[in-house]
């Protein structure tokens, strides 16, 4: 099973200069206890963009286009069919971005789930987008509001998807 899991702001955006959009502990928590144990796949700009990499507990898939390059604690994968070719059938694996590799798996038809975080703003600077999310597609079974609080600066809401 494959799932994507991201932040997103009122617009879709979910970056901007290679770096997230805002610093979301509660966010990041959630990250945390849904990918942990689990095989995580990025595009390299993301794995780049890591503060501490590869992120600990999990399994991380790195996908380049650059033949032979190998990062420190990561699995190189060299196309998105490569990638997959590392999941065990049997786990829930996580798309964890960024803008390109998230794209290609909304438009692939190989995704089954959404673990998106709707964050109650707008960024007017962000250059890195989320897809839309097809409402036709996409059917939201969970959704739990997270009031910002002194370390949250935004309200933010957990909702998961599933195929229709
Ligand atoms: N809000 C969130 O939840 C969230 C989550 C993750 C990331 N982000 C943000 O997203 C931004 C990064 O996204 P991005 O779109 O710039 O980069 P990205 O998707 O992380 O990585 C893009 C790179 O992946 C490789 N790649 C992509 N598709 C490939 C394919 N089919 N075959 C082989 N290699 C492929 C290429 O690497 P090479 O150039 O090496 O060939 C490409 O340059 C950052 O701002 C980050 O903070 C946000």
């Amino acid at each position: 099973m494959i799932s994507i899991i991201v932040a997103i702001d009122e617009h879709n955006a979910i970056g901007r200069k290679g770096q997230l959009l805002c610093h979301l502990p509660n966010d990041l928590k959630h990250f945390k206890d849904i990918t942990s144990g689990h095989t995580v796949i990025m595009g390299k700009n993301t794995y780049l963009s890591l503060p501490k990499r590869p992120l600990p507990n999990r399994t991380n898939i790195v996908i380049t286009d650059v033949a032979g390059e190998q990062l420190e604690g990561a699995t190189m994968a060299y196309s998105i069919d490569e990638a997959l070719q590392f999941v065990n059938p049997d786990e829930e694996a996580f798309i964890i971005g960024g803008g390109m590799i998230y794209r290609q798996f909304m438009e692939n038809g190989f995704t089954d789930k959404l673990y998106i975080t709707h964050i109650d703003y707008k960024w007017d600077d962000a250059d890195t987008f989320f897809p839309a999310i097809d409402p036709d597609i996409w059917l939201p079974v969970r959704s739990e509001k997270q009031e910002a609080d002194e370390k949250n600066p935004y309200t933010h809401h957990f909702v998961e998807y599933i195929k229709r």
